[in-house]
């Protein structure tokens, strides 16, 4: 899961990283009461700042200078609307300005090639970081990084040299910056991050090193170490049939298709969007509706659930159960749609193909033909039953 900039900010304060005041905001006037409280009786300057996961904001003129509170409303309705890259902006944060003397650039992520994390850090930060990357790469240090060490002083300063900070003429912000990297690290390890990303990492003229922008990827597969980190997910953003699904532990993905797809394995059902979606061409052209693995446990709930879920979608004219009786039978999985069929009862209107294969399958089709539900095909290949559900979808 991607974290706003907002949540990054919050999370950065949380570990101790230096990070300035910053206050999201949805309308125009929670900008300026925002603004109020940042600026307080002095003059100064706050920054409004979109809040949408992608990046270039800045360039896309999503990050605005504001001089007063009423300024910053200004700017915030400006800002609250604009379409990024195809990302509605929905919040802004107001942000304690900074009186930048220079911008740096650090990053970590996960190298999964080489089994490792990987930091990049450079002394030419800033909004150009990628044109720097591909233009002058030797000006962008990347410095491996063993996970059962993380970064400790010693790499933390390997890091900082290796950028072009000046540890010679300046140690105090080598230092400093140093300083810094370590406490990423602990944010990186202790939230379970893929990717921390600080540009520009700023020094201000008073000699602070501060994270002025942040972008954090965080591991949705240590969720289970996280409860906290269910708060950050941006519900309104989600498809509604895939939050439902995930209520229910289901692994469903939505696309765009008619077909409905059940499948045990993730391997079986990625193979099944292939067949469906190629069977398609030859019925007008359909294709599948969803990503749905019910895993090894094919149960009579799980499939009910899968079931609700694909039938309530509007875009779904049939569905494909494509199931391979391994450790959980072909009979326990034929009694399992019998029933979830039963437990759906009025709601479940859209023809079902049904083609099962593997561990018992002859008295798993037995009790599917025995039960005779009106809206169930059986398929004896998987072939055949995509088919079959593409030709029942194109109506
Ligand atoms: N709080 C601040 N005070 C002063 N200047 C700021 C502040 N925040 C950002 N800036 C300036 O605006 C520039 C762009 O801001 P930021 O890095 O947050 O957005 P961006 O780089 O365009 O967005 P993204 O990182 O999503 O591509 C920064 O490089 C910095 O010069
Ligand atoms: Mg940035």
């Amino acid at each position: 899961m991607d974290l706003f900039e907002y949540q990054a900010r919050d999370t950065f304060e949380k570990h101790g990283v230096p990070v300035l005041g910053g206050i999201v905001a949805t309308t125009p006037d929670e900008a300026r009461a925002a603004a109020a409280t940042l600026l307080g009786d002095e003059p100064g300057v706050v920054v409004v700042k979109a809040q949408v996961k992608t990046g270039g904001r800045g360039k896309a003129g999503g990050v605005k200078l504001a001089r007063s509170a009423d300024d910053a409303a200004e700017k915030a309705a400006e800002i609250l609307g604009m379409d990024i890259k195809g990302h509605t902006v929905h919040r802004v944060m107001i942000a304690a300005g900074a009186q930048i003397e220079q911008e740096y650039y650090f990053s970590l992520l996960l190298d999964r090639a080489e089994r490792r994390y990987l930091a990049m850090c450079s002394v030419e930060g800033g909004m150009e970081i990628e044109q720097l990357a591909v233009e002058r790469p030797e000006a962008l240090a990347r410095v491996a990084v063993d996970p059962r060490v993380g970064i400790d002083a010693a790499k933390a300063a390997e890091i900082v040299e290796a950028a072009g900070f000046p540890t010679k003429t300046s140690p105090q912000i080598a230092a400093k910056v140093a300083a810094v990297l370590q406490t990423l690290w602990t944010v990186y390890r202790e939230e379970d991050a893929t990717l921390v990303e600080v540009n520009p990492l700023v020094l201000t003229k008073a000699g602070d090193v501060v994270a002025l922008d942040g972008k954090v990827t965080l591991d949705a597969n240590a969720d289970f170490r996280h409860p906290e980190h269910a708060e950050l997910e941006d519900k309104a953003a989600a498809d509604p049939l895939e939050a439902r699904a995930k209520e229910k532990d289901l692994n469903y993905v939505k696309l765009d298709g008619e077909v409905g797809i059940i499948g045990n394995g993730a391997g079986l059902v990625m193979s099944t969007l292939d067949v469906v979606a190629y069977a398609g061409e030859a019925h007008g052209g359909v294709k599948p509706a969803n990503f749905l693995d019910i895993g090894g446990g094919a149960s009579a709930e799980v499939m009910a659930a899968g079931l609700d879920i694909i039938l309530t979608d509007p875009q779904v004219k049939s569905v494909f159960v494509n199931v391979f009786g391994g450790i959980t039978a072909c009979d326990a999985v034929a009694n399992g749609i019998v029933a979830a069929l039963e437990i759906l009862g009025d709601e479940a209107s859209k023809p079902l193909v049904v083609r099962l294969d593997g561990n018992n399958v002859i008295e798993g089709r037995r009790i599917l033909a025995a039960a005779g539900h009106p809206l169930v095909t059986l398929a004896d290949t998987m072939d055949g039953g995509a088919d079959k559900a593409a030709e029942l979808a194109n109506v």
